[in-house]
């Protein structure tokens, strides 16, 4: 039955008519250009629904873009719909400078912009690689326009002289068996070649797939949207289903203000810590709160985290990858094991809840990947925040990927200033440090870098890694890859480059770091930091014009997403 608002609701080219002064006039040119794409009046008076084409060939995460249009087209004819195709900024973390962070707000704006400029009735975002589903979501959020995420899907494994390999976690173990002189010049040659053995995103639970799988848990995908390799018939399948998807809330006008709510975030922060996910998905979706006007505030993720155990062992906590994750029975697995943990009565972008869209699934055969709450890999949250007198605004640590017997730990800073201090240092045989030593890299924060660069997984340096040291606390106020491993602090707020108290730690001073308790802390009193705050005077930042300062005026800190100041929801109630 049609509703009085779906009567009144105007649709497909119709939508946001050019501003000529005479909107007859608007359509009838509007209709005349599209004609000479080869469309006629049948096919232009159907709901339109756009696929956002983050296809690129600085993008091997998105090499099956092309691909995955066609399907989603075919699913949206078959519904009675329009599909259009149109590109947005694409970004790979290979291929951004300074940090694919500095772009991903940027990104999110030109999505939000077309999807505000375009007559859309509904979109389907095509993205993967890290920063692109963050992006596309936050712009969708803001432009509250039916959407459905589809992603590319992860890379299959390859083969290292006998070993299975994946991006990027071994990429990272393989690097540093290299710098520790393990691997010669003719292995790490053989490596580069077999590290990325297809196109598609990093097939370990980094960024990309810790993303896939909170979009999923969102609601905002089909469920068994997030895990299905890019190069694989399911994903094509998946793709197609995304399209009868898209068609059908292009017809209903669903609006994600409409449905998401504070269940789907915490749904999300939970398989998160299931998944034993990436940090940055902690910024991300503080992000996407920001943009709706829900609450992911640090407080409530630790909460969260104390009791949610990681239950799937895929790297870098674990030891499989995302195909096996796939094969496992992937999000739907995941969320069944959870049980009482996910809140099932969350509406979904179908209209139905969650608990009814797992109806669809079956996942009854014996897998090792996805484990239960009763014996996960780790007992409790693979993620820990911390705060204390080093991180009044808080910092985080991948409790999962670290060495336990540092866990609690007081050491003696060695501190570098910025990235290009640590490269010229930190090999250095002169370099005064120990295994006990607790590595400080300062300045890579949202504005001191620019753009929060995944620089926080300080090298071991080289005179300790030849010893066989493989792991040391390491605290930073940029980020970390997803796919990284080690005791490594990351997000420590507020940064440095704005006066934190990062930036007045000496080498020489003690840190001392109690996950457990969830403290982080150097041990100066309040007056003697407030000496050194007179006595180390911060840098200026430079930036006069154009991205840049846009970035440095209305970049916020990382508890807030290190979304612009202006793009944020104010909150929303009752929700
Ligand atoms: Fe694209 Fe890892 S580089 S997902």
């Amino acid at each position: 039955m049609t509703s009085s608002k779906d009567k009144d609701r105007i649709v497909g080219m119709q939508k946001g008519l050019t501003k000529y002064g005479d909107d007859e006039f608007a359509l009838f040119l509007r209709k005349s250009f599209i004609k000479g794409a080869g469309y006629g009046d049948e096919a232009l008076s159907r709901p339109v629904v756009g696929i956002i084409n983050t296809g690129s060939d600085f993008n091997p995460c998105h090499g099956n873009a092309e691909e995955l249009i066609e399907r989603v087209k075919a699913g949206v004819e078959a519904s009675g719909a329009l599909p259009m195709a149109f590109p947005t900024i694409s970004l790979h973390e290979s291929f951004s400078f300074p940090t694919s962070m500095y772009l991903r707000n940027l990104m999110a704006m030109d999505t939000e912009e077309m999807l505000r400029a375009l007559p859309l009735d509904s979109v389907v975002l095509i993205g993967g690689c890290d920063k692109t589903v963050p992006a596309q979501i936050m712009g969708a959020l803001s432009a509250d326009i039916p959407f459905v995420q589809l992603v590319a899907g992860p890379m299959r494994t390859g083969s290292f002289r006998g070993q299975r390999v994946g991006a990027c976690t071994d990429c990272r173990r393989l690097w540093a068996e290299y710098r520790a002189g393990n691997l010669d010049e003719e292995a790490i040659a053989d490596a580069n070649n077999a590290l990325v053995p297809s196109i598609g995103t990093c097939g370990v639970m980094g960024t990309a797939s810790t993303m896939a799988l909170l979009a999923g848990a969102m609601g905002l995908m089909p469920l068994n949207g997030a895990t299905a390799p890019a190069v694989s018939a399911d994903r094509r399948r998946i793709a197609e289903e995304t399209g009868v998807l898209a068609a059908d809330i292009a017809k209903r006008g669903v609006k994600p203000s409409e449905f998401l709510s504070q269940a789907a975030f915490d749904n999300a922060i939970r398989v998160l810590l299931a998944v034993g996910g990436s940090t940055n998905a902690i910024i991300h979706l503080a992000a996407m709160a920001g943009r709706s006007g829900h609450d992911l505030s640090l407080d409530r993720l630790d909460k969260m985290a104390r009791g949610v155990p990681v239950i799937v062992d895929l790297k870098p906590s674990g030891t499989g990858y995302m195909e096996d994750l796939h094969n496992a029975g992937g999000l739907v697995r995941i969320l069944e094991a959870l049980g009482d943990l996910i809140d099932r009565e969350a509406i979904t972008v179908s209209g139905k809840t969650l608990g009814e869209e797992l109806t669809r699934y079956s996942t009854n055969w014996p897998q090792e990947v996805v484990r239960t709450t009763d014996s996960p890999l780790f007992a409790e949250g693979g993620l820990a925040v911390l705060y204390g007198n080093l991180a009044p605004d808080g910092a985080i640590i991948k409790a999962a990927a670290a060495s336990p017997s540092l866990l609690t730990h007081a050491g003696r800073a060695v501190v570098f200033e910025d990235m290009a201090d640590l490269a010229q240092r930190i090999d250095s045989p002169d370099l005064d440090v120990t295994a006990e030593d607790i590595l400080v890299l300062r300045n890579i924060g949202p504005k001191g870098a620019p753009g929060m660069p995944e620089a926080g997984l300080i090298p071991i340096p080289r005179k300790l890694a030849r010893q066989g040291v493989k792991d040391m606390v390491r605290i930073s106020d940029g980020r970390m890859s997803g796919t990284a491993a080690g005791t490594i602090i990351l997000h420590v707020a507020p940064e440095a480059a704005i006066g934190g108290a990062l930036a007045y730690v000496k080498t020489g001073d003690i840190i001392s770091l109690n996950v457990a308790e969830r403290r982080l802390e150097v041990r100066l009193s309040e007056p003697e930091l407030a000496a050194r705050k007179k006595e180390m005077p911060l840098k200026t930042i430079d930036a006069p014009r154009g991205y840049a300062h846009l970035f440095h005026s209305h970049v916020l800190q990382a508890p807030d997403g290190v979304d612009f100041d202006f793009m944020r929801a104010t909150p929303r109630k009752n929700k």
